[in-house]
């Protein structure tokens, strides 16, 4: 066991950003300080160091990292700089957990999780939807073959309106629209709940829809430079015999907004709302359990931040994810897109 609290380094302090500033405060400094900040805005860096005044402040990266002093760095910058900054953490000997969507592509997110290997170091996605309550039950649920072999999910991630609270739909800085940012999320956690097969084939369309829904609310230059997909279908096939059909869209007013359905062979699993229902005798039966655990967004961020610091404070290798999970989700989002562009099935 470290007897002194992991030094972390956050680069990106905006909206997500923030949600780790915050969460490492709650921890509490016996857990994790925040040792550095990078953001290229002045005021965001300024916000960072009222947050966390011991903290070296800089809006260039490579001053950040240079002491090598850091052992976890969280990248939540847009996906457009993803790679380039966790190639620098690993550089300089820090762990990282990186914002969601992983990599632009298939080649960057090989290149990233060689180079961790090349170093020893460790790389988490921050699909923080697994930390939820929820996720975790239906996760061993499934893994205990109660509910029998997952057949069939419907996965979804909507918002009423696309996510203005950052550049999410120029595709110069998100990488995708509705799916790499939003969609991106349940998909992870069906695909993860489904004992985490691999993919087959994937077929998919992609739409804009705004300006027509939504322009009119928006401002001028979002509505000059809004490029990305704002709605998003698919089916994807998995090596396990699991189907998944994908909705990802940024104009529909369905709660909730990160959500999957799955029929096994013996039940269905709601996520959320959580239910979990059982065939038992022909009849269907309710079995959906009171958890303690909370389900909330925020707590699981919280969960994910205490779950990777406390693991490199232990000094155990992380343990919520492996390559294969993370190349295959990639794969998944590259596959959905290029079937997208091309009209076509693309067969893995
Ligand atoms: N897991 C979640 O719940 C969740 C929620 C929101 C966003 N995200 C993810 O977090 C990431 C950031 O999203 P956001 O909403 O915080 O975006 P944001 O625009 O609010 O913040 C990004 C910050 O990065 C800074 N930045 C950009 N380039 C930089 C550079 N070269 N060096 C230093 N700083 C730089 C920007 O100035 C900005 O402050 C994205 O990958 C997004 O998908 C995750």
């Amino acid at each position: 066991m470290l007897n002194r609290p992991i030094r972390v380094g956050v680069i990106g302090c905006g909206a997500q950003g923030n949600n780790h500033l915050r969460t490492i405060k709650e921890l509490g400094a016996e857990a994790a300080v925040v040792s550095a900040c990078c953001d290229l805005d002045p005021e965001r860096l300024q916000n960072t160091k009222d947050m966390w005044p011991q903290a070296r402040a800089t809006d260039d990266v490579n001053e950040m990292l240079g002491p090598a002093e850091l052992d976890l760095v969280i990248v939540a910058t847009m996906p457009n700089t993803h790679m380039q900054m966790v190639l620098a953490a690993l550089e300089a000997g820090a762990d990282v957990l990186c914002e969601k969507p992983f990599m632009r592509n298939i080649e960057e997110a090989t290149a990233v999780l060689d180079t961790a290997e090349r170093l020893g170091r460790q790389v988490q996605l921050a699909t923080n939807m697994r930390y939820m309550g929820t996720s975790q039950y239906l996760h061993n649920l499934v893994e205990s073959g109660a509910v029998g072999d997952p057949v069939f999910a419907k996965v979804w991630g909507c918002h009423v309106n696309p996510p203005w609270w950052a550049p999410n739909y120029y595709l110069s800085s998100s990488a995708g629209g509705v799916l790499a940012s939003t969609l991106v999320h349940a998909l992870d956690l069906a695909i993860w709940v489904s004992g985490s097969p691999n993919p087959v084939s994937v077929s998919a369309s992609m739409r804009r829809l705004f300006p027509g829904k939504r322009g009119p609310i928006a401002s001028p230059e979002i509505r000059e430079r809004f490029n990305t997909e704002d709605l998003l279908t698919g089916l994807v096939r998995f090596d396990n015999g699991v189907t998944c059909v994908l909705e990802g869209n940024w104009c529909d007013d369905r709660p909730p907004p990160h959500c999957f359905e799955m029929v096994t062979t013996k039940g269905k699993l709601n996520s959320d709302p959580f239910i979990v229902t059982v065939d038992e005798g022909g009849k269907v039966v309710d079995k959906t359990p009171e958890l303690s655990e909370s389900s909330g967004w925020g707590e699981s961020i919280r969960n994910q931040d205490a779950d990777v610091i406390r693991h490199l404070r232990e000094g155990r290798p992380w343990s919520m994810q492996d390559r294969r999970q993370l190349l295959n989700l990639q794969k998944v989002i590259d596959g959905c897109y290029e079937s997208a562009r091309t009209e076509r099935e693309v067969v893995f």
